[in-house]
């Protein structure tokens, strides 16, 4: 097992009826910013149980940050913080409002011009502007993480950013919220954790037996309450595994001394730039050309994954390698999601050269577990996903 250090600091409030103990946890004097999309929690309630439970409390509000959060809107956001004195801000969203928040908790005490230099020189971000989240959509684990995706439609670009200084400092986690949740988002956080899950573990072993089966419970948890969510979001106790789940997938716990991959994320975040394709769904198409142009040196992982995950048991290494790799395409294909690009847009030519010339710029030279994943390497896999 490899050396590490590990601090997660974000409180996490989770079960039936926990968004009302949100009075609780906002510090008496704050000037408060209220943040959230496009308006699904004015339509299922969450919006009234926030403001309720927040009725004593200074707060505005700032609605409208849309999926994949665009940077354009994030800066309106930022001026209101700065005219109106904010001093905590509260997300009420999926990934995309808990990120854009980031985004804003960073920038609002940036002393740049340019706060757009964050992500463009992965400045990480020390200390933030203190907030919480009340999450309405399990998928990307942000509300119990310190990183964050923005999108510049602009120049068509989505990046990372992130900093021990972006840890939400509270997170309530009721899983009713799912039950308004359509299937297609649903979809989408079981395929975005069930990666998560993969990027840290499907790499090679470095005898970490608890990370591995910590790893391989949340993947089984996963696929067990996957039809059961879908088929009822309002079913409770599928949607609290697998709100707990998609939590666990990405708070740092399982990464902990083990290599990790993310080079699917790296490279669907630019089908994400460029076609708009919902995050998820950019990992599902990635994903299986990866393991399969990375196969050598990840089939062994691969093989125990198969074993343990899938009870895959017939055949050599190589056999119940390539079987995992199919029972994950699989699995994406059961959620209702495609995994070919070419599912996606017809204007795939030359898009593999394009995100290759992209990680080139970027200095991107070596990604995955060895580093080693060079930008003609990317290109291949990305034509391998058309
Ligand atoms: O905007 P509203 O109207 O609220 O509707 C949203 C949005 O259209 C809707 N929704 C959310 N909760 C709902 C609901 N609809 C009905 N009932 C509810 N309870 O769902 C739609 C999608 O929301 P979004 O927040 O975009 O989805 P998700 O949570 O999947 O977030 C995706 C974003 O997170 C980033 C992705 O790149 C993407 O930008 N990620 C963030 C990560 C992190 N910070 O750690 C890691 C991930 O790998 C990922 O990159
Ligand atoms: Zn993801």
């Amino acid at each position: 097992m490899n050396n590490f250090e590990f601090r997660n600091p974000t409180k996490i409030i989770f079960g039936k009826g926990s968004i009302e103990k949100l009075k609780n946890e906002i510090p008496q004097d704050a000037k408060v910013l209220l943040l959230y999309g496009g308006g699904s929690i004015k339509k299922n309630g969450i919006y009234e149980q926030v403001t309720s439970a927040l009725a004593d409390v200074d707060m505005i509000e700032f609605g409208g940050i849309p999926a994949n959060p665009e940077y354009a809107v994030l800066l309106k956001a930022l001026k209101v913080i700065k005219e109106e004195e904010i001093t905590y801000l509260l997300a009420v969203g999926g990934g995309s409002v808990i990120d854009g928040t980031k985004f804003l908790s960073a920038a609002a005490l940036y002393e740049g011009d340019t706060p757009w230099d964050i992500l463009a020189k992965s400045i990480r971000t020390e200390k933030g502007m203190p907030f919480g989240t009340v999450l309405t959509l399990p998928a990307t684990g942000s509300e119990m993480n310190s990183g964050s995706v923005i999108t510049r439609s602009e120049t068509k670009e989505k990046l990372a950013m992130g900093g021990p200084g972006l840890f939400p400092i509270f997170s309530i986690l009721d899983p009713q919220v799912i039950a308004s949740v359509p299937t297609r988002q649903l979809a989408n956080g079981l395929a975005d954790s069930f990666t998560h899950v993969l990027e840290q573990y499907l790499t090679y072993s470095v005898g970490a037996l608890l990370q591995d089966r910590f790893a391989e419970s949340i993947l089984q948890t996963i696929v067990e309450v996957a039809p059961k969510v879908l088929k009822d979001p309002s079913d409770y106790d599928a949607a609290s595994n697998f709100m707990w789940s998609c939590t666990m997938a990405l708070n740092g716990l399982i990464q902990q001394g083990v290599p990790s991959d993310w080079a699917v994320h790296a490279m669907g975040h630019e089908l994400t730039a460029l076609f708009g394709i919902d995050h998820a769904r950019t990992l599902a198409v990635i994903a299986p050309s990866h393991y399969k142009y990375n196969f050598e040196a990840k089939k062994e992982k691969l093989a125990q994954y198969g074993e343990r995950v899938w009870n895959i048991t017939d055949g050599s290494i190589d056999d119940k390698a390539y079987a995992a790799i199919e029972k994950t395409v699989d699995f994406f294909h059961q959620l209702g999601i495609d995994t070919k690009l070419s599912d996606y847009t017809k204007d795939f030519e030359g898009t593999a050269e394009k995100i290759a010339q992209r990680f080139t710029d970027r200095g991107w030279l070596g990604l995955g577990e060895y580093k080693t994943l060079s930008p003609d390497k990317v290109e291949k896999i990305v034509k391998m996903a058309y």
